[in-house]
C-alpha cells in the first residue's frame, strides 16, 4: 500500500527512471526520523531537481548498496535539512504539554504554551518578545479577526500573546507532524476563542489565490528556506495573497548565532517598492519584520 502511494507521488521524476527505483530512493531518504514528517510532495520535488541536475547518477538508482546511491540520499537530505529540519530545538515529546493544557488554568495555561514554543528555535527566540511584538504589529494592522500562517511551524501556539478574544486561524506547513499537533491544539482551544484549522501545504505547488481571505498573513522566517535562488515565488505569494496585510520576517543572525552582515533584505524592500506596496519595519533581537499593506 505504502509503495503504491509512493508510486503515485513520484510521477514527476525524470522519465528515464523506473517507478520502483524512484520509490526505493524516496523510502531511503525518509528512513531517517528527521525527514519522516516532511510531506512527500516536497521530497519528490527535491529528488527531481537533484536528478535533473545530475542525470549521470540516474543509473545508480537500482544500486541501493552503492556509494553513489548513498550520495544521492545524502545530497537530497542535505537540501531538506536546509528547508526544514534545522528548526527544532529538542526531541521533547510535546504531546504531554497538550494533555496538561486541557485542564490548565491561569499560570499553568501560559506555562504549557511556553513549553511548546520553546521546542521550536524561532518561537523560542521570540518568546520574550511575542507580547510586545504583536502589540506593535497590531498597532499598524489593527487586531485581526482572521490570520493565515504560512510555513507556520509552531507559531500558532503564540495565540495567548496576541491578546485577541476571538480569532480564526488557518495554519499551513509541509511538516505533517506539526500539522497533526496543531489540529489537536486547536480542538483544545476551541472554547478559548481560537477557531483554528491546520493543513499540509507545499507552497511550491499551491495556487495562492485559492487560500482563504484574511486580515493578516504571517510568513515568519519562511522566505529564506523556501527559495534557495531568486525571489520569484516570494513575489507571486505576496502579490496573489488575498489579505489586508502580510507580515514577513527574516533572521538577523546566522544559524551559528553570528550577527549577519546584511540583516535587512534589500531584495524585499526593492521588490515592494517596485510593486507599489507600502511597508513598515520592526526589529527585535534576532529578527526583522516587514509589515506590508496590500
Ligand atoms: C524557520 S521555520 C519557521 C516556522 C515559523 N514560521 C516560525 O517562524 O516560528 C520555516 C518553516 O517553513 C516550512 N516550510 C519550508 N518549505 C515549505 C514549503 N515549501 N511549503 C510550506 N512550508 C514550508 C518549514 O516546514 C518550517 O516549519
Amino acid at each position: 500500500m505504502l509503495k503504491r502511494c509512493m508510486t503515485y507521488l513520484l510521477k514527476n521524476v525524470p522519465n528515464n527512471i523506473n517507478m520502483s527505483e524512484k520509490n526505493t530512493l524516496l523510502l531511503n531518504i525518509k528512513k531517517n526520523k528527521k525527514y519522516k514528517y516532511i510531506d512527500d510532495s516536497l521530497v519528490k520535488q527535491e529528488i527531481t531537481k537533484y536528478l535533473n541536475a545530475n542525470p549521470n547518477l540516474i543509473k545508480f538508482l537500482d544500486k541501493e548498496k552503492s556509494e553513489k546511491f548513498k550520495n544521492i540520499v545524502k545530497a537530497v537530505r542535505a537540501k531538506l535539512h536546509l528547508i526544514h529540519s534545522s528548526f527544532k530545538t529538542s526531541k521533547t515529546n510535546i504531546d504531554q504539554y497538550l494533555t496538561k493544557l486541557r485542564t490548565a488554568k491561569n499560570k499553568e495555561y501560559l506555562e504549557m504554551h511556553d513549553k511548546i514554543l520553546e521546542t521550536s528555535i524561532s518561537a523560542k527566540e521570540r518568546l520574550k518578545h511575542y507580547k510586545g511584538l504583536y502589540k506593535k504589529i497590531f498597532a499598524i494592522t489593527k487586531k485581526p479577526k482572521t490570520i493565515i500562517d504560512l510555513g507556520c511551524g509552531l507559531n500558532p501556539i503564540s495565540y495567548p500573546y496576541m491578546n485577541i478574544k476571538n480569532l480564526n486561524y488557518y495554519a499551513f506547513d509541509i511538516n505533517t507532524k506539526d500539522i497533526g499537533f496543531l489540529n489537536n491544539y486547536f480542538k483544545i482551544m476551541k472554547n478559548k476563542g481560537l477557531n483554528g484549522k491546520a493543513k499540509i501545504l507545499n507552497l511550491k505547488n499551491t495556487n495562492i489565490s485559492k487560500l482563504p481571505k484574511a486580515d493578516i498573513c504571517l510568513m515568519l522566517k519562511l522566505l529564506d528556506p523556501l527559495e534557495a535562488k531568486g525571489h520569484k515565488l516570494s513575489e507571486t505569494i505576496i502579490t496573489k495573497l488575498n489579505t489586508k496585510h502580510i507580515v514577513v520576517s527574516f533572521a538577523t543572525k546566522t544559524v551559528t548565532g553570528r550577527q549577519m552582515n546584511y540583516p535587512y533584505r534589500g531584495w524585499i524592500e526593492r521588490m515592494l517598492n517596485r510593486i507599489n506596496l507600502k511597508f513598515n519595519k520592526i526589529t527585535i533581537e534576532n529578527e526583522v519584520f516587514y509589515i506590508i499593506k496590500k
